[in-house]
């Protein structure tokens, strides 16, 4: 039976079977279809609150689905073809548990997509089809995505992600502190994720993957911990860092992300810095070279310098990453957990240096505290406190960096070029 046909057919016994309901439990009884069709209407209506977009390999050629929810009758296989040619292709999808509850983590590895392309998808019989577009391989057009941190649950994280979805990126990256579920509240991870897929969708329909970093605010614990005090954020993040909270997303011939753990469940000092290392020195040539961390090396809140002469803030990425930063001419830093709106000078340890390392931050998606002024902080170029998200537009050998606060109203915009040797000709 064609899938149309199946609706048609669908559509008629349901409504048989509704009216079967309404009249008593004998004619209810008489439906020798009844199992079926309560399993159908299942399928046929199923449209999970908690789906969105991810990666787990290359962005110009997958995409990976995934929502929590109660185990179902309903078909879970995903159909995915592209929009111009719909030769429909069947993917499966692995279920796995969610933190400490009864549901389910449901996933599907969409692969061997053709880059910069619009996609559609189904799941299973459910009426519902969803749209996607892969990464382009080269940059040929302008490239743009969105960036922020810190986002929370409340009407602040609604309204920071309906202006992002504006901008139609081509993801959303979100630097840690998602949900502020503190590795223990599931309830508040969903609904993020709720929050997430209700809104950050773009105006031609387009849902909009998501990137991250992790946060304190995804630990018990906060700092120092192991992976299993983060069991909400790893539930569907393990996809993107299966082993360690650190990686790197090398997307088409043009742009590098690399994702970094600020001491969550990862140190700063040993392993991470020397795969931050070769991780740098090996996308020499890459027109693109961006790092995403959670805590700031240069915070526009917090202080640099702790208690009675010790340690504050961002000091261990200033002794390990920061030299790292500018030795490999990283192009810009996003950095968060400040709750705030700042851009730094380019920075050379810590002193302004037309040559250095330029820092955005500090993660207001919807959290806020009041920012500290450049003539506090020197080495802050401006900042604000508003809720904002940072719009990223590539192009050529350029970035464009546009802050946008909650209203829509521009607080900030800068410009990057590279520095690095491989690139400069
Ligand atoms: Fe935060
Ligand atoms: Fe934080």
């Amino acid at each position: 039976m064609s899938s149309l046909h199946r609706r048609e057919f669908l559509g008629s016994s349901l409504g048989g079977f509704a009216a079967a309901f309404a009249f008593g439990p004998s004619l209810f009884a008489q439906d020798t279809v009844t199992a079926a069709a309560i399993a159908d209407a299942a399928s046929l209506s199923f449209a999970p609150d908690t789906l969105f977009l991810s990666w787990q390999q290359d962005p110009t050629s997958s995409m990976t689905v995934q929502w929590i929810g109660s185990e179902t009758p309903a078909d879970v296989s995903v159909k995915f073809a592209t929009v111009d040619n719909p030769l429909w292709q069947l993917a499966k999808t692995i279920t796995k548990p969610f933190s400490t509850t009864d549901l389910k983590v449901f996933r599907t590895q969409l692969t061997g997509l053709k880059d910069g392309t619009e996609y559609q998808f189904q799941i299973g019989n459910a009426a519902k089809i969803y749209r996607f577009r892969t990464m382009p391989q080269k940059a040929t057009n302008t490239i743009q995505f969105v960036s922020g941190g810190d986002a929370g649950v409340d009407e602040h994280a609604v309204k920071t992600n309906i202006l992002a979805a504006k901008q139609e990126p081509y993801f959303a990256l979100i630097g840690g502190d998602l949900a502020y579920d503190n590795g223990k509240s599931p309830e508040t991870f969903i609904k993020f994720l709720q929050n997430y897929h209700g809104h950050m969708i773009d105006a031609k329909g387009r849902l909009i993957p998501m990137l991250s970093c992790i946060g304190n605010h995804e630990v018990n614990g906060s700092y120092k911990m192991k992976r299993d005090k983060s069991p909400n954020y790893l539930s569907v993040f393990d996809n993107l860092f299966p082993e360690k909270t650190f990686g790197v997303l090398d997307i088409g011939d043009y742009l590098s992300l690399v994702l970094l753990d600020t001491d969550h469940l990862e140190p700063i000092a040993g392993e991470q810095t020397s795969w931050l290392e070769k991780t740098l020195a090996d996308r020499q040539d890459r027109p693109h070279l961006m790092v995403a961390n959670h805590v700031p090396a240069y915070p526009s809140y917090r202080a640099m310098e702790g208690a009675n002469g010790g340690n504050g803030t961002g000091h261990e990425q200033r002794v390990h990453w920061c030299p790292l930063f500018e030795r490999y001419n990283v192009d810009v830093v996003l950095e968060h957990h400040d709750h705030t709106f700042k851009r730094s000078h380019p920075l050379t340890n810590g002193l302004k240096d037309k040559n250095g390392v330029l820092y955005l931050g500090d993660g207001s998606w919807g959290k806020l505290r009041a920012a500290k002024t450049p003539e506090e902080r020197p080495y802050l170029a401006a900042t604000s406190s508003a809720y904002h998200v940072t719009v990223h537009r590539l192009e050529g050998e350029q970035r464009f960096h546009m802050a946008l606060e909650e209203s829509g109203k521009v607080a900030d915009v800068c410009m990057t070029t590279n520095k690095r040797p491989a690139r400069r000709g």
